[in-house]
């Protein structure tokens, strides 16, 4: 059976162009879609989240329509979400590459959230000194943003995302089907990055958020996804490897990442990014820079997601250490996201002093 209505996005690097199919794929027309993208392969290793391979049949389903299609097709489970984002994770993945004889021709298909695309993308980064990899996004999250780009890697215990590489993916899916499993703590954290789209590039696309009522059904999702991807795939054409406007994607991150480490895992990645784009609207306010009537707005939305916006009851000394030692940080300065307007982004420094001086005041006149 085929689904509905597929949206693809293509994301035009060159020759390291690929497609972002979003829809709701039946197993074989997925399995159709990957065997195109990746062509002639001596194998495909799939690597998929250990709670997702547990919990939802189309995993199943899947790897069985590719074995239909591809040669030495075979799964292997990863540590369930965060927990694949280690080197050790890494090394037991490229170890099992081997003891599977997965060669220079081989491929590697990611299936999961964010975390197993990260894995999945560095693991076809370094193996064997690059293989090709795709993914089949299952998370909200993975599917309007770590997908996208071609940025790979893990953390170490020193903080999140600090080795990583550049590896595009052959092929892109977003099957909306694996949502239904998805917990609507998930949902609500996967789309404060389709709020920081819309921000920071698509005004059209926030209206549409405003105006959605009831639940967030995978159909309502869909052109949703497909903007958010838009987006990314626009800014990641423009600048592949984040030397200047892909670090408006960054919107919200800077108070964000902060306070998403200090949590020590209370927070969901996509709920840390709404507190701090709050803070950022908020300071953006305070400078100047973003009208006053845009924070309450944004934060009203968030707020309705199920996303928190009580940034300033998190703004504790940690918090502000965690800001000065942000890896974006230059010198005395922080680079900041700021939203002029509805759609729109631009990159300011500014100083510590002014953050720890003007954001709670700022944050308490706005919301
Ligand atoms: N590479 C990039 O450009 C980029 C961009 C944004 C985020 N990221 C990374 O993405 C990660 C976060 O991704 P995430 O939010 O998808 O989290 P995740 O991959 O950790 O998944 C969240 C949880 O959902 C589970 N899960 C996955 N699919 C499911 C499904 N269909 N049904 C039920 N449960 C399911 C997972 O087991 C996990 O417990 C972070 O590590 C972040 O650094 C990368
Ligand atoms: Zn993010």
């Amino acid at each position: 059976m085929l689904g509905a209505i597929v949206i693809t996005v293509p994301v035009p690097l060159g020759d390291r162009r690929y497609d972002v199919s979003i829809g709701s794929f039946s197993a074989a027309q997925e399995a159709e879609v990957l065997a195109q993208a990746l062509g002639r392969v001596s194998g495909v290793a799939v690597l998929v989240d250990g709670l997702l391979a547990q919990i939802s049949p189309r995993v199943a389903a899947l790897v069985s329509a590719l074995s239909a299609r591809m040669p030495a097709v075979r799964c292997f489970d990863l540590p369930a979400g965060e927990a694949a984002k280690t080197l050790s994770a890494i090394e037991a993945t490229c170890q099992w590459l081997a003891q599977n004889g997965y060669d220079r021709g081989a491929a590697i298909l990611g299936v999961g959230g964010g975390a197993a695309s990260d894995h999945a993308g560095f693991a076809a980064a370094v193996y064997l000194r690059g293989i090709p990899f795709a993914v089949c996004s299952t998370t909200l999250l993975g599917m309007v943003d770590a997908s996208v780009g071609g940025k790979t890697g893990v953390d170490l215990p020193a903080g999140k995302n600090l080795v990583g590489a550049f590896h595009q993916p052959r092929a892109v899916i977003a099957d909306l089907g694996f949502l239904e499993t998805l917990p609507v703590r998930e949902q609500a954290a996967g789309l404060a990055e389709v709020v920081k789209a819309a921000l920071i590039a698509d005004a059209p696309l926030l209206a549409t958020l405003e105006a959605h009522v009831g639940p967030w059904t995978p159909q309502a999702l869909e052109p949703v996804i497909a903007a958010a991807v838009r987006i990314k795939a626009d800014v990641v054409t423009e600048d592949e490897r984040e030397g200047g406007r892909r670090a408006i994607l960054n919107f919200g991150h800077t108070v964000g990442h902060a306070v998403e480490t200090e949590s020590n895992l209370g927070l969901r990645h996509g709920e840390a990014v709404s507190l701090g784009m709050v803070a950022a609207l908020a300071l953006g306010a305070a400078r100047g820079v973003t009208p006053p009537a845009l924070v309450g707005r944004a934060a009203r939305l968030l707020a309705r997601l199920n996303l928190p916006v009580d940034v300033a009851a998190r703004l504790t000394p940690a918090v502000f250490a965690r800001i000065e030692v942000d890896k974006k940080r230059r010198s005395d300065k922080v680079r900041f996201v700021f939203c002029p307007g509805p759609g729109q982004a631009v990159l300011q420094d500014v100083g510590l002093d002014e953050i720890r001086a003007q954001l709670p005041p700022a944050l308490a006149a706005q919301v």
